[in-house]
């Protein structure tokens, strides 16, 4: 029998599907694509996002090769589910990579993963490893990851904790590779000093009057009361805090918008806009004097700024920047979210001791180590690649 034997340049498929995965596999697309001698990088898209995932794909210059374009209003996780598994099925048998390279924790991630398995086609998982042990917090992701782990054949674990997790699973220490995340790499490549800023529904807000408070929130399980309670927790504190805006880059979701609207519109000082793209909102970000998000990809990028962040949620499976004191779990209810954050906003030194820059989810190089696994998967290399290690856990801002 005739056994198939790959040869380079390998196809590589990278598949996603929203925003954040874009964000963190755009510089991995780039790397490369750097090297076609090597590797034919092509990109599938779910379009499980539509409107997020294409300012990402503009800012990076990424055309995809395919587009399953599934994002219908109020999707369903069924929904998603179903349309990418179909639509990556045919994908797969027209591109016939060599390897599927899947970013993260969403449900293109897990179904992407799924796809490659039922086609007997081995996968790559960047970002792999996180977990915050509870099935449903984050939901689904964390039950996406776990799952989208069982299918990976080369574990990508930004930080030694998210290795130890795999390991302890059971997954082979040589299937593990220690590169950083490359949301730092993103970060690097977009976040200007002298970003010039302009209004993205911003006018009138003056940036050296009023201490600024940045806001996303989108989770699913927080979803209706949390959300509520951290809404009007946020109406509150700025009410309180006359030197304060707040800034809130309210996610598509219709789910969300409804109730942001009906607690937060209209309130002095409150400016409730739609998602930025990218750069604008990192750079809005660098400005901030403190961040409120359940996001999983802004506690990793605003430590790196040197931000103070309150995580809307009860667990994180991020828990290296919670370590390091520039982010604090305080939960979905209104008193928890007022205390910390008025603490914040009247203790100058509460405030310092949470604002200096850490940086334990990578140094930028995290997409070149991915590179360097998959030379090595691939035995383009005997060496096994150098691993990310975080320079120090606290650095002067
Ligand atoms: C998804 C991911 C979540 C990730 C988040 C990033 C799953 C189950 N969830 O959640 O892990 O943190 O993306 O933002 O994979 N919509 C638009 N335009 C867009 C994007 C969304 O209109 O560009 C609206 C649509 O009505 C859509 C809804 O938002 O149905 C929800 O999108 P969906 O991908 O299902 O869930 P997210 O909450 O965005
Ligand atoms: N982001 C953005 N515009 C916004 C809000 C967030 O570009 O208006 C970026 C942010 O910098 C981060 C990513 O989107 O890189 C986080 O995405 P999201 O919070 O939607 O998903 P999560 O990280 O929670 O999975």
């Amino acid at each position: 029998m005739e056994v198939y034997q790959p040869m380079p340049p390998y196809k590589i498929l990278t598949v996603f599907g929203t925003r954040p995965e874009a964000i963190k596999m755009a510089p991995v697309v780039q790397e490369l694509n750097l090297h076609p001698e090597e590797f034919t990088c092509r990109v599938a898209v779910t379009a499980q996002h539509r409107e997020m995932l294409d300012q990402v794909l503009r800012l990076f210059h990424i055309q995809p090769d395919y587009d399953l374009d599934i994002m219908r209003p109020r999707q369903t996780l069924e929904e998603i589910t179903t349309r990418a598994l179909n639509g990556l099925a045919g994908v797969l048998k027209e591109a016939q990579p060599d390897l599927v390279l899947v970013h993260g924790d969403t449900t293109t991630t897990f179904v992407a993963a799924l796809a490659a398995f039922y086609q007997q086609i081995p996968v790559g998982h960047v970002e792999a490893g996180l977990r915050t042990g509870d099935r449903y917090a984050p939901f689904p992701e964390e039950m996406n990851r776990r799952l989208a782990g069982a299918l990976t054949d080369i574990h990508f674990a930004p930080t030694a904790t998210a290795r130890d997790n795999l390991l302890r699973e059971g997954i082979a220490p040589e299937h593990v590779y220690v590169t950083g995340n490359t949301v730092i790499d993103a970060l690097k490549a977009t976040i200007h000093d002298e970003y010039h800023f302009q209004a993205h529904g911003l006018a009138g807000l003056d940036f050296e009057q009023k201490r600024v408070i940045l806001v996303t929130a989108h989770r699913r399980e927080n979803w209706g009361e949390p959300l509520r309670e951290i809404f009007t927790a946020l109406r509150d504190l700025i009410h309180r805090h006359p030197d304060t805006a707040l800034v809130f880059p309210v996610h598509y979701n219709p789910r969300v918008r409804q109730l942001a609207n009906e607690i937060l519109d209209g309130q002095d000082r409150v400016y409730l806009i739609e998602p930025l793209d990218y750069e604008p909102f990192v750079n809005l970000m660098n400005r901030a004097y403190l961040i409120l998000t359940d996001s999983g990809g802004l506690q990793e990028e605003a430590p790196a700024l040197g931000k103070p962040v309150l995580v809307l949620r009860e667990v994180t499976e991020r828990p290296e920047a919670v370590a390091a004191g520039t982010v604090r779990l305080v939960g979905t209810a209104y008193r928890d979210i007022l205390a910390a954050a008025d603490e914040l906003l009247t203790d100058r030194q509460a405030y310092l001791q949470m604002a200096h820059a850490v940086n334990p989810y990578g140094d930028g190089q995290a997409s070149r180590r991915i590179h360097a696994g998959l030379r090595y998967y691939f035995g383009l290399t005997v060496a096994r690649p150098q691993e990310f290690q975080p320079r120090a856990s606290r650095t002067k801002n």
